[in-house]
């Protein structure tokens, strides 16, 4: 075994610590952790785990949300600049402005987003419950925020309710384009298009399955098709090819890289494993705030 991944297991043993990382991060460092999986996934284990100690292989939401949900735990993340661009494409002003307008309003956080707007929310999804959880909600009108191409998403399986829509996006997933997809199709014809839900609606047009990052995976394991069309970041890769290793996966597009979860490597893990810098912390109040949408969620997706 190589000197950092024993150097880690030492580590993690000695701190009763565990490695949470998202599909996203790099194959070393999803190799090995001990949980990996989408954010819905991640977030309800953050929650359940009795270890003392955290290290989360994401981004700065997730580690966030983490803390959130488990303050009594030491939540480490190995790179404290891994920040998520869309979580901050949202204001407060603009949803202080929508409770003023409709007074029969939810405020629906995707958990890509700060503590900051969870804390202004009514409640938050994640890309693999936010269907259901918005169906179960009593009010008409809903403010969905940040991410404009999942509320778009959500908005056309639950017509009974009025989405409005805020101009958040990921720049990864936006990068993936239709043509890009039809380029590949011409290819491969028989290839089945797999998309997540923060792809622009004219790429979601051609998926044959649209959903979160372990929704893709299982699909394409459990489907008898050969070939794929991969919409969404290059680190599902990973996790599609242990999982399926006769099977063809092609990625649309030319930016599907997230750089943010990408600043995960394991000498950082390892690092702050040894030295337990970059601890998340947020203040009481704070976290009392966001704890309740994050909260609601979990209660609701059950
Ligand atoms: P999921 O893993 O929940 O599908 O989220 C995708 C994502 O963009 C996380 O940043
Ligand atoms: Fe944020 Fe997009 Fe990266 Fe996910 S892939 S962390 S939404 S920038």
């Amino acid at each position: 075994m190589n000197e950092i991944i024993k150097e880690i297991e030492k580590l993690k043993k000695k701190k009763n610590a565990v490695i949470l990382a998202h599909y996203y991060v790099n194959d070393e460092v999803q190799a090995i952790a001990d949980y990996i999986g989408d954010s819905y996934y991640l977030a309800k284990l953050a929650k359940s785990t009795d270890a003392d100690t955290i290290v989360f292989c994401g981004v700065s939401f997730m580690g966030e949300s983490a803390k959130i949900l488990n303050p009594e735990k030491t939540v480490l993340m190995p790179d404290m600049s891994a920040d998520c661009p869309m979580a901050h494409m949202a204001d407060i002003e603009r949803i202080e402005e929508m409770r003023e307008k409709y007074d029969d309003l939810a405020v629906v956080c995707y958990i890509n987003s700060t503590a900051e707007l969870k804390c202004h929310s009514d409640v938050c999804v994640t890309s693999s419950n936010a269907v259901k959880i918005v169906k179960s909600l009593p009010n008409k009108n809903i403010f969905f925020i940040p991410d404009e191409n999942l509320g778009r998403h959500v908005a056309k399986q639950v017509p009974e309710k009025n989405v409005i829509l805020n101009n958040g996006f990921c720049h990864v997933h936006v990068s993936i384009t239709a043509d890009n997809v039809r380029a590949i199709k011409e290819k491969y014809p028989s290839a089945l298009v797999l998309a997540h839900p923060e792809c622009k609606e004219e790429t979601l047009k051609l998926a044959d399955y649209i959903g979160s990052t372990s929704g893709i995976i299982d699909y394409a394991t459990a489907s008898d098709n050969e070939e794929f069309i991969i919409c969404t970041e290059s680190g599902v890769g990973y996790e599609l090819r242990e999982k399926n290793p006769n099977k063809k996966f092609y990625f649309a597009g030319t930016k599907h890289f997230c750089p943010n979860m990408k600043l995960n490597t394991l000498e950082k893990v390892c690092h702050v494993l040894k030295t337990g810098e970059n601890a998340v912390e947020i203040s009481e109040e704070k976290r009392l705030k966001a704890l309740a949408p994050l909260d609601r969620m979990l209660e609701t997706a059950k």
